[in-house]
C-alpha cells in the first residue's frame, strides 16, 4: 500500500493538461449547460493564475455531476474527471488496500453526505436482494458514532440500535452488542452495521469482529459501512498493521473526509463503494446527465477533486506517513505530560486525538485553549484536543503550562 509523490511542476502540468482536456466555457461552443466560468467582473482571469493550478480550476469551474468510475460520464469535463478517478483509486487501493478496479466512488460534499450515500446504497441493496420493505432495514452502531448516522436513520426510516462502549477503552461491549442485535431482530429484518475508523470525540477505532461476528452468528442479513471520516487519513498511514480497511471483504462502503486531516478545502468527503453496489441508488430519471446519476450530490465542483489529488500527490505515501506520525508523536508527548499531571485521558496509539476527563481539568482551561466538549448543553464529561498541523508544540506547551499553573493555584 503505497503511492509516489510527484514534483510541484509535474502536478502543475497535469492539472493544466486536465483543464485543457475539459471543454472551455470561453473558447468552445457550450450553449446548453447551465454553468460558466466564475463571474469575470468579480474573479477576472488574471495571468498570475497560471502559477496556481487549484485556483485556475476553481475559476474554470468544472461540474463533476454524477459518478465517474462507472463508464459513461459528462464528456465536457473528462480531463478533471480523470483526476477524480485517480483520487478514488489512490484512496481505495493505495491507502486502503482494495484490489485493483473493485471500487466505485466520488468526491462528496463531506463526511455527512458520504455516510448518507453509503447507508442509502446499503439499505436499498438489502431491500432489493431480500425483498424487504420500508422500515425493515435498521442501523447498528456504537454510541460513539457520529450524529450523521442518526441523521441517516431519521431521513431514511432506518431504526437505529445503539451499542454501549467501555468508558475507558471505548471498545464496544459484548453484552451490549448482543442486546442491540436482539432488539434489532425484534423490530427489523436486516441491518446496516456501521464501524468507525476514528470516532469524532475519541478517535477510537472499532474492531470489525466485535460487531460482525455476533451478527453473522445471529444469522441476521446485514451489510457493513466504515465511517473513516475522522481517522481515514491518519490511522492507515500511521499504523503498522491497520485494521478495518478494504482488504476485509465484509466491508461494503467507506467514508473518508479530506477536509479534516488531509487539510483539503471544505467540500471534500470521499465516498467509496464496492463495485456492483452503487446502481442501488441510480436515479434513472436523471435523463439529461450522461451516464445518469448515482450520487446524492447532483452538481459538484471538480476543483475539490483536484485539491485532494494535489495533496495526495504532493506528499506520496511516505510523506503522508511522516507527516501523520509527527502529529501522533506530538499527541503522545501531550499524553505523557497529562499522565504526570494526573489528568485521565484516552488516545488510540495510532491517532492524534487526546480526549481528557473534564473533571480533571481546572475551570476555565478548556475555554482559554478552545478544547471541544462532548456536549454543550450541560456539563461536559470529556474535552478533546485534535493535534493537527496548527496545534504546534508551542501551543501544547502553553496549554500544559496553564494546566500546571491552574493546578498549583
Ligand atoms: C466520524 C465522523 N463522521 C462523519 C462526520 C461528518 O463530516 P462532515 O462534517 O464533513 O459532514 C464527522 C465530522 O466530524 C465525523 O467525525
Amino acid at each position: 500500500m503505497t503511492w509516489e509523490a510527484l514534483s510541484e511542476e509535474t502536478i502543475r502540468q497535469r492539472v493544466f493538461a486536465a483543464l485543457t482536456e475539459n471543454l472551455s466555457y470561453g473558447e468552445d461552443a457550450v450553449l446548453g449547460l447551465p454553468g460558466s466560468f466564475l463571474d469575470r467582473r468579480v474573479f477576472p482571469p488574471l495571468p498570475e493564475l497560471a502559477g496556481f493550478p487549484l485556483l485556475s480550476t476553481v475559476r474554470a469551474n468544472p461540474n463533476h455531476i454524477g459518478c465517474h468510475t462507472l463508464g459513461d460520464s459528462e464528456p465536457a469535463f473528462a480531463g478533471t474527471q480523470a483526476i477524480e478517478r485517480e483520487v478514488i483509486t489512490l484512496c481505495a487501493e493505495s491507502l486502503l488496500g482494495a484490489e485493483p478496479g473493485t471500487i466505485d466512488g466520488y468526491v462528496a460534499s463531506g463526511g455527512t453526505e458520504s455516510n448518507l450515500q453509503a447507508l442509502w446504497t446499503l439499505r436499498n441493496a438489502l431491500r432489493e436482494s431480500h425483498g424487504f420493505g420500508p422500515g425493515e432495514v435498521g442501523l447498528l452502531a456504537s454510541e460513539d458514532t457520529h450524529y450523521s448516522v442518526h441523521k441517516a436513520a431519521n431521513l431514511m426510516d432506518m431504526p437505529l440500535f445503539s451499542v454501549a462502549v467501555d468508558p475507558n477503552t471505548r471498545r464496544m461491549r459484548a453484552p451490549s452488542v448482543r442486546d442491540a442485535i436482539a432488539q434489532a431482530r425484534g423490530r427489523v429484518k436486516a441491518v446496516v452495521a456501521v464501524l468507525n475508523m476514528g470516532t469524532t470525540m475519541f478517535g477510537s477505532i472499532d474492531h470489525a469482529d466485535d460487531l460482525l461476528v455476533p451478527l453473522a452468528e445471529a444469522g441476521m442479513p446485514h451489510r457493513t459501512h466504515v465511517d473513516a471520516a475522522f481517522g481515514g487519513f491518519v490511522y492507515p498511514l500511521v499504523a503498522e498493521h491497520p485494521e478495518l480497511d478494504l482488504r476485509d471483504p465484509r466491508i461494503d462502503t467507506l467514508t473518508l473526509d479530506a477536509h479534516k486531516m488531509l487539510q483539503a478545502p471544505y467540500g471534500t468527503g470521499i465516498h467509496l463503494a464496492r463495485k456492483g453496489l452503487i446502481h442501488h441508488v441510480l436515479t434513472a430519471s436523471a435523463a439529461y446527465v450522461p451516464g445518469l446519476d448515482c450520487t446524492l450530490s447532483g452538481s459538484r465542483s471538480g476543483a475539490n477533486a483536484v485539491a485532494v489529488w494535489m495533496i495526495l500527490r504532493s506528499y506520496g505515501f511516505a510523506g503522508g506517513r511522516a507527516f501523520c506520525r509527527e502529529l501522533v508523536a506530538r499527541a503522545r508527548r501531550l499524553c505523557d505530560a497529562l499522565e504526570r499531571a494526573n489528568v485521565r485521558h484516552y488516545r488510540h496509539p495510532d491517532m492524534n486525538v487526546v480526549t481528557m476527563r473534564a473533571g480533571d481539568l481546572p475551570e476555565g482551561l478548556a475555554e482559554r485553549h478552545m478544547l471541544v466538549p462532548d456536549k454543550h448543553d450541560g456539563p461536559a464529561e470529556w474535552l478533546k484536543i485534535v493535534v493537527m498541523d496548527h496545534v504546534t508544540d508551542g501551543k501544547i506547551d502553553a496549554f500544559l503550562a496553564d494546566l500546571r499553573a491552574s493546578q498549583a493555584a
